[in-house]
């Protein structure tokens, strides 16, 4: 694949997930079926929330932000992989090098954080139900999705600040298919500890929500276990089961990647980087309403009316 000859000098070079062509071919196919199942099982359940009445509720709408967030979050990457791939090209402009990463931290702080919020709305509906109405009002509601994003943009903009003002000497190459933070301190020939140390406070940020997620679930299985239903336990274990197993997947891929020196960094990286870039937006959706039965009888209704009209 050509890498600079059409590119100008100012372009970086995406080198992709492996930098191997067939492995490149692999993950392009990959991607192209990741994405528009990502956009069509996000949207649907979107659309499903909207349209039934039954689903106008906080668990409801904090699932509807979630599938929008992910929407926004694959969109930063994956259609620059698959263009650049069918243009048999490799380039991206610094400004889209920075918007992208703009884009991938604030969007992947919200993810984290309306996760965290799911987790609590959970977690009030089951240990304290009689209060669950007042708790989460129509109004905090709000406030926790207005306050996820306004973490998300205001962990994102001095990263993107900081980066801005870095030189790149010549290095332009990105060992990943995206112009990722670590990546790019890599690159630079500045002085760099300043913002590896943000970069480790960022990661902290964005990691603050999974403590109240294990808070959360720790709540709602004491409270499960407290009445003992052999079938409200094994429910509650199947449900949040899945739900932890994506969260962990979400965190642990994100930690295992920034939370460690940079010099560690290599281009196998990238390929874990495809976990929660490309895996957990494509798997929310399925994990958070597949299981459930409201959700399910929304989405047939959905149909039905499509059909008929
Ligand atoms: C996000 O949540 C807010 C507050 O609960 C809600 O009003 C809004 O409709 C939700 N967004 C989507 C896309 O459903």
């Amino acid at each position: 694949m050509r890498e600079d000859n059409q590119s100008s000098n100012m372009d970086f070079i995406l080198l992709g997930v492996t930098g191997q062509q067939e492995q490149e071919d692999f993950f392009f196919i990959l991607f192209l079926f990741i994405y528009p199942i990502t956009l069509i099982g996000n949207l649907l359940i979107i659309l499903a929330i909207r349209s039934d009445i039954r689903l106008h509720n906080p668990m409801y709408f904090l699932l509807a932000n979630l599938s929008f967030v992910d929407i926004c979050f694959s969109s930063v990457t994956l259609p620059k992989m698959l263009t650049n791939h069918l243009l048999d090209t490799k380039a991206i402009s610094f400004e889209g090098c920075l918007t992208q990463m703009y884009f991938m931290i604030g969007m992947a702080n919200i993810d984290s954080y309306i996760l965290a919020a799911m987790a609590y709305d959970r977690a009030v509906a089951i240990s304290r139900p009689l209060h669950y109405t007042t708790i989460m009002s129509p109004l905090f509601c709000v406030l926790l999705v207005v306050g996820s994003w306004v973490v998300g943009n205001a962990n994102a903009l001095p990263h993107t600040l900081l980066t801005a003002q870095l030189s790149f000497c010549g290095n332009q190459r990105v060992v990943n298919f995206y112009c990722d933070m670590a990546s790019l301190f890599k690159l630079s020939c500045s002085e760099i500890s300043f913002n590896v140390k943000m970069m480790y406070l960022g990661v902290g940020v964005f990691s603050l929500p999974l403590l109240c997620i294990i808070i959360s679930y720790v709540r709602v299985f004491s409270t499960v276990l407290r009445v003992p239903s052999t079938k409200g336990v094994f429910k509650a274990f199947s449900t949040c089961g899945s739900h932890l197993t994506v969260v962990s997947l979400y965190y642990g891929t994100v930690m295992g990647m920034y939370f460690r020196p940079l010099t560690s960094y290599s281009l196998k990286d990238a390929v874990i980087t495809v976990m929660y870039i490309a895996v957990t937006p494509m798997l929310n959706p399925f994990v958070y309403s597949l299981r459930n039965r409201d959700m399910k009888a929304a989405l047939g209704k959905l149909f039905s009316k499509r059909i008929s009209s």
